[in-house]
Parts: structure tokens; C-alpha cells; sequence
């Protein structure tokens, strides 16, 4: 990837690619199998889980459906969770036994395996992830993409714009522009001393010389960590 032409192209195409993840009314004959890869899914199996499914599916010779790993879901005592999409299904506590009959049942014969379904805290079942009580209370900013898209693919980063803001920066802001902006959102370090984002960059900026070093030393808020 040389270009923004690009990275555009690529975004646009795998977006469209990916629109299942987000609306359960894509119209696709597509499914997707998203199994955790957190470390809490991890140390309860879920790699052997997503290996099942592949193997299966293989042996069962189904094309339209992908297996992908994602991120923590943020409701690690649930899991391992898969989530089948575009429908969301939420299935919790899943083991590699559980995949013959997730495969057998939902995608074979489209019903739901109900005693997979996830539980809310009152004891009642669940459909889909948005139903829990747990993230109704949540909007989630940062993290809105955790769970949906594979951490350790570039293109489905990119397709949920990923470096949309750097794009930005590089096009059409001044230097002036992006630390106003850092120092209104409030930023700021998490070295312990807290060090807002905005000030630091400002002050290197002020800095003279061609080649600037921002030191961090113990003491985040001591200015004389700056030189140029
Ligand atoms: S590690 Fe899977 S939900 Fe957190």
C-alpha cells in the first residue's frame, strides 16, 4: 500500500465485504462465525473452538461461512463467546464440543441451539449481544469495534476506518489545528502523572532545533522533559 487512493479503494471494498458484521439485515447468504481471542476466551479454549469450526465446515464442505477471531467483547464471564452474524446471535460458555452442533443446528438447519443462548443477570435468555442489560448501560467510542473485526487484520481496521484520522491530519490540518484539538479533548498521559497529551506536544513544537526527542521521566509533569 503506497497511496491513499489506496487505502481508500480497500476500505471501501472490504466494507461492503464486512457490512454483516454491523446490520442484521445485510442482504447476504453469507454467515460469519466470530469466536473471542481475549485472553479469557484464549485460556478457555477458544483457538481449539475456532479450529473445530474451520475443520468442520471443511468436512461438511460449506463455503458461506467464515470463522473469524476478534477481540475481547468485554463480557469475559461469558465466555468463551461466539457470535453468529448477521443474525447476532450470542452464544456463551461455548467448549470445542459445542461447534458440531452450533454448525449442525444454526447454520445447517437455521435454528437457534437455545441452551447456548447467553443468560442476562435475571436468568433470562438472551438472543443478541445488544439485548444484555450489561451493554445497554454502554456506548462504547474506543472499543466500538472490538468483537467485530479481527485485530490482527489491517484491511477490516481499515474498513471500519481505521486511520481515518490520521488521513485527516496528514490532508487537511495544521500543526496548531491537531494540538488545539488533543488539548480540548482532554488527553492525557497514562504514565501516572497524567501529563496532558496537548501540552506535551506544544511544547515540543516550541522547542527549537530541526530534531525533536520527547523524554519521558519519572516525573511526567516536570517541562524540563522537553528538549529540542
Ligand atoms: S476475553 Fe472473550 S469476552 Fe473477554
Amino acid at each position: 500500500m503506497k497511496t491513499l487512493q489506496e487505502i481508500h479503494k480497500i476500505r471501501e471494498e472490504k466494507r461492503k465485504e464486512l457490512e454483516l458484521r454491523v446490520n442484521t439485515k445485510a442482504d447476504t447468504r453469507e454467515k460469519h462465525i466470530l469466536v473471542c481471542h481475549g485472553t479469557g476466551c484464549t485460556s478457555s479454549k477458544s483457538p481449539e473452538i475456532l479450529e473445530n469450526f474451520r475443520r468442520i465446515l471443511k468436512e461438511k464442505n460449506i463455503t458461506n461461512v467464515r470463522v473469524i477471531k476478534t477481540g475481547c467483547f468485554g463480557l469475559c464471564a461469558k465466555g468463551p463467546i461466539v457470535i453468529i452474524r448477521p443474525e447476532d446471535t450470542f452464544y456463551a460458555n461455548c467448549t470445542p464440543d459445542d461447534c458440531e452442533e452450533i454448525i449442525q443446528s444454526h447454520i445447517v438447519e437455521g435454528k437457534i441451539v437455545d441452551r447456548l443462548l447467553a443468560k442476562d443477570i435475571d436468568g433470562s435468555k438472551v438472543n443478541s449481544l445488544d439485548e444484555l442489560n450489561f451493554y445497554k448501560k454502554q456506548k462504547r467510542i474506543a472499543l466500538k469495534n472490538c468483537g467485530v473485526i479481527n485485530p490482527e487484520d489491517i484491511d477490516e481496521y481499515l474498513a471500519f476506518d481505521g486511520y481515518l484520522a490520521l488521513e485527516k491530519v496528514l490532508k487537511d490540518m495544521s500543526q496548531d489545528e491537531v494540538i488545539d484539538v488533543i488539548k480540548k479533548s482532554g488527553l492525557r498521559g497514562r504514565g501516572g502523572a497524567g501529563f496532558p497529551t496537548g501540552q506535551k506536544w506544544e511544547l515540543t513544537k516550541m522547542a527549537e532545533g530541526k530534531t525533536k526527542y520527547v523524554v519521558c521521566n519519572a516525573d511526567e509533569g516536570d517541562p524540563r522533559s522537553f528538549y529540542g
